[in-house]
C-alpha cells in the first residue's frame, strides 16, 4: 500500500488546510456545508502533491462548488473546455464566463455561448459530516 505525501491547500474564503492523503484515496477535504453560500458557485483552488514517475508534482486545479441543497454540493472544473483558460462564476449574469474567447456556460456548466466544445467537466463530491469532500 503505497502512500504518498500530499499538501492540499484550499483558498476559498481565505481558509489553508494542509492533509496528506495516500493516492487509493483520492477523496480531498474541500471545504464544509457551512461555508459555501446555497447556489452559487464557490471556487476552490486544491494543491496535490503526487508522484510521477520518480518526481513529486505539484498539481494545482481551480473547482467550483454548489451548494444546490441540504445536504447535496455539486462541483465542477473550472478548466475551460475550449482552450484551457480558467473560468469565472459572473453572479450578475448567472453564468461562467471565459475570459480567453468568450466561452459562456450555464450554471449547471452547459455550454450556452462561444466555442467551448463541451460542459465543464463535473468533479465528483461526498459528505462527511459537514465536510465537503471531491475526488482529485
Ligand atoms: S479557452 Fe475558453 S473560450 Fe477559449
Amino acid at each position: 500500500m503505497a502512500a504518498i505525501g500530499a499538501i492540499l491547500g484550499v483558498i476559498g474564503g481565505g481558509a489553508v488546510l494542509s492533509s496528506t492523503v495516500r493516492r487509493e484515496d483520492s477523496w480531498l477535504p474541500a471545504t464544509t456545508l457551512f461555508d459555501l453560500p446555497d447556489r452559487q458557485p464557490t471556487p476552490v483552488t486544491l494543491s496535490v502533491r503526487r508522484l510521477d514517475g520518480f518526481r513529486e508534482v505539484l498539481d494545482r486545479q481551480t473547482i467550483f462548488l454548489v451548494k444546490t441543497g441540504e445536504s447535496e454540493v455539486h462541483a465542477f472544473n473550472a478548466t475551460c473546455t475550449h482552450l484551457g483558460c480558467l473560468v469565472a462564476w459572473d453572479a450578475e449574469a448567472q453564468v461562467f464566463k471565459c475570459p480567453c474567447h468568450g466561452g459562456v456556460y450555464d450554471r449547471d456548466g452547459n455550454v450556452k455561448d462561444g466555442p467551448p466544445p463541451a460542459p465543464l467537466a463535473k468533479v465528483a463530491t461526498r459528505l462527511d459530516g459537514d465536510r465537503v469532500l471531491v475526488q482529485a
